[in-house]
């Protein structure tokens, strides 16, 4: 055994003390008492599964003004995240072969942490899924427009999902639907009005097309970042292959929150309201919604400060998700139990990888918290290129210690992996 880490470690539902034993960077033992070439004691401390992120948007190619793969993947590492899985929606887009290679091999120079990438599937590319299905890590579509995507049309939306389904992969749909985005479409000076040209009608006709498109369909769907209680609505009593997430902004934050600026929390799906929001984050307890996914989507502060019409949509998350949940499971708005199902267990079924459970034979990523541990979120100690957080000065526990594959790539708050440790996780 190469390595022992001792500690309150979350095993098979529960913390209990104990010891777990690793070899070759995965959990080969856990006993109360294990002995290994080298033993880390955490005492009261507790071990979790690490968080995996089923949803950023890291900007490489084509946008590492924004953001880059080794800066991503290090905010992610620092946020208690051991593997994360990029959006394709980067210039060039990942809709071919080539480009897919190309962003697997730059990201795998580039990544602290382990990866995954997703494909467009777009009008264009419709007849290239099979050869795609073999690289990727799952199929991205957009029945809405929204930054760098042109929206996919819905008539197709069937025959795509039969096609994707012939391949065994998981696709992600950002469920808000076009028409109705185009009917609604105001001008738009503030969050509310933003909140006016993407009502909730629209993410509720996406989602109904998409449970009625997917009848008889088995293979694995994802609604990504739901906002609307109609959304929730919509997806109660779901099909099992059909799953959702949520993101930390649209579970936070609300229209009547008073939100200190406008640019910045522009999003797609937008904040709505406080309804919307409580609706959110009560089924997180025991609802329909699966995961957490943090939307990490970064532009540089000086793109966010401009006039509200030409803003760009989308905020950074991936350091901050785990942290503040961390603290609400402190705070007993959520069990630490249900926390670690949301952001570890699930996505990690989801996307089939043998991660998201301290369990032996699974690849030995964990964290190592200390609920006293809390502090305030301050952008300068982010690691995110983009160098702004919408939680700044919210309460969060970060994780001492992260550990990926058996190696420590955070101990005591610092990193000591150099980028190119991450590796991809396949297809
Ligand atoms: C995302 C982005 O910036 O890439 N923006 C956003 O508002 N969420 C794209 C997306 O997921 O819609
Ligand atoms: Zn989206």
């Amino acid at each position: 055994m190469d390595l022992t880490v001792e500690g309150k470690a979350f095993v098979n539902g529960s913390f209990n003390d104990c010891c777990i034993g690793i070899t070759d960077g995965k959990i080969s033992d856990i006993k109360k008492i294990l002995k290994g070439d080298e033993h880390n004691d955490f005492g009261n401390k507790l071990i979790l599964p690490a968080g995996i992120d089923l949803h950023v948007h890291f900007r490489d190619p084509g946008m590492t003004h924004k953001e880059d793969f080794s800066t991503g993947s290090m905010a992610a590492a620092f946020g208690g995240i051991s593997c994360v899985f990029d959006m394709p929606n980067t210039i060039p887009q990942t809709t071919t072969l080539q480009n897919l290679n190309d962003k697997i091999i730059s990201a795998g120079k580039k990544s602290h942490i382990d990866f995954g990438i997703y494909s467009i599937a777009s009008d264009n590319n419709i007849n290239d899924i099979e050869a795609l299905a073999k690289k990727c890590s799952g199929f991205k579509i957009f029945l809405g427009t929204t930054t760098n995507t042109i929206h996919f049309n819905k008539k197709n939306l069937r025959e795509i999902l039969k096609d994707i389904g012939k391949t065994n992969k998981i696709v992600l749909i950002h469920a808000e639907d076009e028409p109705c985005l185009i009917k609604n479409k105001v001008k738009e000076n503030n969050l509310s009005d933003h909140l006016h040209s993407r009502p909730a009608k629209c993410e509720e006709i996406a989602i109904k097309d998409i449970l009625a498109a997917s009848k008889g369909i088995n293979s694995k769907i994802h609604i990504c970042h739901l906002s609307s209680c109609e959304g929730l609505e919509t997806l109660r009593g779901k099909p099992y292959n059909i799953s959702c997430g949520v993101t930390p902004p649209h579970l936070l934050l609300s229209l009547e929150d008073n939100l200190p600026s406008q640019t910045l929390y522009k999003v797609n799906p937008p904040i709505r309201t406080r309804f919307d929001k409580e609706s959110l984050f009560n089924s997180l307890k025991n609802g329909v919604v699966d995961i957490i996914e943090s939307d990490h989507a970064p532009h540089t502060f000086d793109e966010k400060c401009v006039d509200f019409t030409v803003a760009p949509t989308g905020m950074p998350g991936v350091e901050t998700m785990f942290p503040l949940f961390l603290y609400l499971a402190k705070k007993e708005a959520l069990s630490l139990q249900r926390l670690i199902l949301l952001m570890c267990a699930t996505p990690a079924e989801l996307i089939g990888i043998p991660k998201g459970k301290i369990e032996v034979g699974r690849d030995a990523d964990f964290i190592v918290v200390d609920l006293k541990d809390h502090c305030r979120i301050k952008s300068e100690n982010l690691h995110s290129k983009c160098g702004w957080s919408p939680f700044e000065g919210w309460p969060a526990i970060f994780p001492s210690h992260v550990f990926v594959r058996g190696e420590k790539l955070i101990e005591d708050h610092e990193i000591q992996v150099n980028q190119g440790y991450g590796r991809f996780v396949g297809a």
